[in-house]
């Protein structure tokens, strides 16, 4: 199916359930519409000649190997409720597309199932008041094999969709407790949230392997900015120190490109995985992966890149 096609029918499906209300966003829903508008004030600085015919959309990061730049990001709900065996299903399809998967909220059941699709794995912790909480998760995702942990340091005052509020038994994690952590995890830790260059460089400082600048996809506090607004100087602070991932709104193998050109190494897709699950199961959840890593490649050609490493901002007009 293609990418309109299984947005609109995902879409529609998911909103006449009642677990629709999670495509919503918080409040007002201002950072749902300033993703998109900030998003298209980027154009691209077309160099048609020489281009490489088939670009590599192909990265290693954190020692994962994919084939695209395009991963899931942190989400388990609603997932099994669009399909009985949902999560299971995601993994296959991402595996297949050459992506990689992260869980959120709650931690699922079978990670050991989820992992042995041989689907690359990350799982996420939300700062839950109680803190011992925290580091048995910790410890089930470690036991489990997972290829790297994700700490939400963003949702201290949990997540709201309208004016629900729809987790509450978080508080924020202080800079030495994300030190704790670190000294709990052996492997490859990511912070995810993170919106200024000072909550960057305390990652960094905290022992981060990577930061994903991030707005929760309008589901934690209204008027955060997206992600471009607040790049460059993150870039600039931590680029090179620690791995950057970026996710809020990217729906296009366009979208995608800028995020690259911003200086992300990968890009995640939240309700575009659920759209593509509600539309077409395993297949549309693949559908949507490769299609916008074709639309990558596509652009990609004729931005003048062989591959998505190393792109510079350069490539992008900023039209407005
Ligand atoms: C239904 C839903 C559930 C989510 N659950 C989590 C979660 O458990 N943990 C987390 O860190 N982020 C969660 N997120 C946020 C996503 O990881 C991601 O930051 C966001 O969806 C990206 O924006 P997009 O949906 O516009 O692509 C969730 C998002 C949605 C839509």
């Amino acid at each position: 199916m293609e990418l309109t096609e299984i947005y609109k029918k995902g879409k529609e499906k998911l909103l006449a359930k009642d677990y629709g209300i999670f495509l919503r966003g918080v409040e007002t829903e201002f950072v749902m519409r300033n993703n998109r508008e900030i998003m298209d004030r980027y154009t691209f600085r077309q160099k048609a000649i020489d281009a490489v015919a088939e670009p590599d959309t192909s990265v290693e990061v954190l020692g994962v190997k994919l084939r695209t730049p395009v991963i899931m990001s942190s989400m388990t709900m609603p997932i099994p409720a669009i399909v009985e065996d949902g999560l299971m299903e995601v993994a296959r399809a991402l595996k297949a597309a050459g992506s990689l998967m992260w869980t959120g909220s709650p931690v699922p059941s079978d990670l050991k199932g989820l992992k042995a699709t041989g689907v690359p794995l990350a799982g996420n912790v939300k700062p839950l008041k109680e803190r011992d909480k925290i580091f048995k998760a910790l410890e089930e995702f470690q036991a489990s094999g997972v290829d790297w942990i994700g700490i939400e340091i963003d949702s201290g005052q949990g997540t709201k969709v309208l004016d629900r509020q729809m987790v509450f038994d978080c508080s924020p994690l202080s800079f030495s407790e994300l030190q704790e952590i670190r000294q709990a995890v052996q492997g490859p830790l990511i912070f995810k949230g993170i919106l200024s260059k000072e909550d960057a460089v305390k990652a960094a400082e905290a022992g981060a392997d990577g930061i994903v600048v991030s707005n929760h996809g309008a589901h934690t506090l209204d008027y955060l900015p997206h992600p471009f607004q607040v790049m460059d100087g993150i870039v600039e602070e931590v680029g090179g120190k620690v791995v950057i991932i970026v996710d809020g709104g990217f729906r296009r193998g366009s979208d995608v490109l800028k995020g690259l050109a911003f200086g992300a190494s990968l890009v995640g897709l939240g309700r575009p995985i659920l759209y593509g699950l509600a539309a077409d199961g395993e297949q549309g959840v693949r559908d949507v992966v490769t299609s916008i890593t074709a639309e990558l490649r596509r652009l990609l050609s004729m931005v003048g890149g062989k591959d998505v490493k190393g792109l510079r901002r350069n490539i992008l007009v900023c039209g407005f």
